[in-house]
């Protein structure tokens, strides 16, 4: 009995020093939580990471049917102000085009549909990173600051042939572009 009761009996100095260990606890875990709510607010602002917000639907099974995804079209289009407008298709296990040619310094907008499955594609070294949904376009905004060549992979599992999907980014000097109005079809690293 006496030995009971002796043990239901914390010694006041062990109440304390839980309280005080918890407090921590609670200060410390407040702070990650914090912390990480801060990285993603500086992410998104500082680097412009943002999740592409845009709700466009595309048939994905009609593609090469015609409209604005059909094979003439994919590739890039220079505006009069010099922005470009790039068409890609993504589909297993291939963009297309496979080698995109961008201006440096301008705005760019990538427009991507899937022709089969999910897809996802990020541009080494930028802001450039979203996912391709069939029945969706994927659209954002970037630009690309120094001219060179980036790697594109699709980094989102899309069968057997995921890891060979890949596609080439070249980033060139805005002046090597046609900017006459009767030039402005796609081109393509190709062309
Ligand atoms: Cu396309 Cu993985």
């Amino acid at each position: 009995m006496a030995e009971i009761s002796g043990t239901a009996k914390l010694p006041p100095s062990g109440d304390e020093h839980s309280e005080a260990s918890e407090r921590l606890w609670v200060i410390f875990v407040t702070a990650v939580i914090v912390l990480l709510v801060a990285m993603v607010v500086y992410t998104s602002v500082h680097y412009g990471f943002h999740p592409p917000s845009q709700v466009e639907t595309i048939d994905s099974t009609s593609l090469h049917k015609g409209g604005e995804f059909s094979e003439a079209n994919l590739g890039t289009v220079i505006a009069p102000d010099g922005s470009a407008l790039v068409r890609v298709v993504a589909q297993q296990y291939a963009f297309v085009p496979n080698c995109i040619v961008v201006p440096a310094g301008k705005p760019v907008t990538i427009r991507l549909a899937s022709a089969d499955v999910v897809h996802g594609f990020i541009v080494q070294g930028t802001n450039v990173n979203a996912m391709v949904v069939p029945g969706y376009i994927t659209t954002l905004h970037t630009t690309f600051q120094e001219p060179g060549e980036r790697l594109m992979p699709c980094h989102e599992f899309c069968g057997i042939g995921h890891q060979t999907m890949w596609a080439h980014v070249r980033i060139v000097e805005a002046s090597r572009f046609p900017t006459d109005a009767d030039k402005q079809k796609a081109v393509t690293c190709a062309s």
